[in-house]
């Protein structure tokens, strides 16, 4: 979802913009459908031919410098198909709407029901976390793939449906679009160098915005700002949605993140109402998703604290299908992206946490209490003590971490309690002087080295420039570097540092800054989600959105190098279908595995409105009356070893 959550602000300290941008509409091209080729599910389904003849040799001829990505590069481009570097695999492994479990309908796109769908895997994969299963006989490896299903887009997902959908969009259709986001979990096997899905495993769940009972955890539950007529004990909260990235802790729970809520609630709220700057300020006010056409607990006229059980972190205990997944609310409520996450030198968990909307900040959580790496259990509400921080930048690359704590003189007066401003955290940043950002999207930790790499994906609506956000109308985006002070996360004090400003470095009005050596397809834009591999590098995938013009490629998947002689070459490795986004890269234990999510191919953000009958393409499948799906994409190497 990059339109809307680029085009508001509600940071009362920026220039307000409740008009959308009028956005770039110069890329009009539609690609000509294949119609009635029906490939088969399988090997390198829609992919380009990577039987390429360049060779490693023949690459590093052109490009003089020894990388520490061992594969051929591939090019910038817009088509239908997904691309990955010649030499590797890129299967589709799972598709909206395919069966998890034992028993469940195959898709059908004409015949979509709740019920159904809440057998099958959800719409908009993003997030993906890996965790391993012990080995079993026979199989290679075993894993859980915990999967965020971000957004429902009903005009790719029913035919027909018009461009009036909220007019059109029937009681059942929004049934459908609540089953289909929230999260899958869902084990998978390596056999014969193929991963395959498990429909037996116990494992297997949905857990959508349908029916998914989720506990209030932590300082906030049972608040009276998050108490409504269905739960009058402000403790209990059916379902998560818009769930974008997350993270996975050292005990091996899943942590999702609930970030564009907001878009998920119809009804005006009463400019006297107590909660109508937490309404401004949360940016509500805007129903991309129609919920509250036909259930009442989506409309802020009716309900006016549903909103506040929204914006948080979800933790899921992904081994026990049967366990309540808790809202962490000690983590703050805003449009949480995700929840990268390492153990400091003292033992204490620290969760980075960007903020996705346009001036918004820069987070992170730093847990009371030490991780116990022997005892899994006893780590189990660990996320329901510690501190938030937010950062502030400084010209002379200094960073600080400001508590965000209720004893803070600044804070109490605006303020009843911790709860309160836990619930409403955006407003004490603002009060504590935190720098404002160009959308915080991922912020991840490197653990082999110290640093923290934090995702900027852009922000066109910039005109006052500060030191950590250096470009006024940032279409591109950036990534900053920090190093915390002795290297060690839980600290409040650090240093920080331009990686890379993105965009087109032969362009000089692009204002881009990429080591000299990056090539021609190195250069990328709106940095989104991005993951450290086992062997220590950074990956980094993009969602341009409607943007996708002004760099002239399609999202994809860039190694990025962080150290050394050769710090800031980028190089590209996978290439989407026109339409998508790159998210949720994440690597096996053993680096031979890459899984990467396929969002919204087909989608043109151009249009406001996308429709299965002008989608971009109709990948995966190229079958006519069947939509482009969203899909898990798992790449190999050709003869083993390491992905790139
Ligand atoms: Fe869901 Fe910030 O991307
Ligand atoms: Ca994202
Ligand atoms: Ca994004
Ligand atoms: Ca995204």
């Amino acid at each position: 979802m990059n339109e809307y959550n680029d085009n508001h602000i509600t940071n009362p300290s920026q220039p307000n913009s409740s008009l959308y941008e009028i956005c770039e509409r110069r890329f009009s091209r539609r690609v000509f459908l294949k119609t009635g080729v029906a490939l088969g599910v399988g090997s390198a389904l829609g992919a380009c031919d990577a039987n390429q003849v360049i060779t490693e040799t023949a690459w590093r001829d052109n490009n003089s410098y020894r990388s520490n990505f061992d594969f051929i590069e591939i090019e910038h481009g817009i088509d239908e198909y997904h691309h990955v570097a010649p030499n590797h695999t890129a299967d589709i492994l799972l598709r909206w709407g395919d069966p998890i479990f034992e028993g469940a309908p195959e898709f059908d796109v004409n015949k979509q029901t709740a019920e159904s769908q809440l057998k099958q895997f959800g719409y908009n994969n993003d997030f993906i976390g890996f965790v391993p299963l012990p080995s079993q006989e026979s199989l290679k490896q075993s894993a859980l793939l915990c999967v965020n299903h971000e957004y429902p887009l009903a005009g790719l997902m029913f035919p027909n449906i018009g461009r009036d959908i909220e007019g059109a969009i029937t009681a059942q259709q929004v049934d459908v679009t609540k089953a289909a986001v929230g999260v899958s979990i869902v084990k998978v096997d390596l056999v014969d160098d193929n991963w395959s899905v498990d429909l037996t495993s116990k494992y297997n769940r949905r857990i959508s915005a349908l029916g998914t009972e989720i506990e209030l955890s932590g300082p906030a539950a049972g608040h009276a700002r998050l108490q409504t007529t269905a739960d009058p004990e402000g403790r209990n909260v059916i379902g998560t949605f818009n769930n974008c990235a997350g993270g996975i802790t050292p005990w091996g729970t899943y942590l999702s993140c609930e970030e564009n809520f907001n878009f998920h609630f119809s009804g005006e709220m009463n400019e006297s109402h107590p909660e109508i700057e937490n309404y401004q300020r949360y940016n509500l006010g805007t129903d991309l998703f129609y919920w509250g056409k036909y259930d009442q607990r989506f409309n802020v006229s009716k309900e006016p604290n549903e909103p506040n059980r929204f914006g948080w972190v979800v933790e899921i205990d992904p081994m026990d299908s049967t366990s309540t997944p808790k809202k962490r609310t000690a983590l703050g409520r805003f449009k949480h992206e995700g929840a990268e996450n390492v153990v400091a030198k003292d033992g204490r968990l620290v969760i980075y946490m960007g903020d996705d909307q346009r001036f918004e900040y820069l987070y992170k959580f730093v847990s009371r209490d030490k991780v116990d790496l022997q005892n899994k259990q006893a780590n189990k509400n660990l996320l329901d003590d510690g501190t938030v921080f937010v950062a502030k930048f400084y010209v002379d690359g200094q960073l600080e971490w400001l508590p965000i704590e209720y004893s803070n003189p600044i804070l109490a007066p605006h303020f009843s309690s911790q709860a309160d401003i836990l619930i409403q955290m955006r407003s004490a940043a603002d009060l504590l002087g935190a720098t404002p950002m160009d959308r915080p999207e991922d912020v991840i930790p490197n653990k082999n080295t110290g640093k923290v790499y934090v995702l900027l994906t852009n922000n066109t609506q910039r005109d006052e420039t500060n030191a950590a956000n250096p470009r006024e109308d940032n279409a591109f985006g950036h990534i900053i570097e920090i190093t915390e002070e002795d290297e060690n996360f839980a600290k409040n004090k650090g240093r920080w540092d331009m990686l890379v400003k993105c965009g087109d470095p032969a362009k000089p009005e692009h204002d881009a800054d990429w080591h000299e050596q990056t090539s021609k397809d190195g250069w990328f834009a709106s940095p989104d989600n991005g993951v450290v591999d086992p062997n220590g590098r950074l990956w980094i995938s993009t969602d341009q959105g409607a943007k996708t013009p002004l760099s002239g490629t399609a999202d994809g998947l860039w190694g990025l190098e962080t150290e050394g002689e050769l710090r800031g070459i980028g190089k590209m490795f996978f290439r989407v279908p026109n339409g998508a986004e790159m998210c949720g890269p994440v690597f096996s234990d053993d680096g031979e595995s890459l899984f990467l999510s396929v969002q919204h191919p087909g989608d043109d953000e151009s249009t406001g409105v996308s429709r299965i009958d002008s989608a971009l393409t109709l990948w995966p499948d190229f079958q006519e009356g069947v939509p482009p799906r969203p899909s898990i994409v798992v790449v190999r190497k050709k003869n083993g070893g390491p992905v790139g």
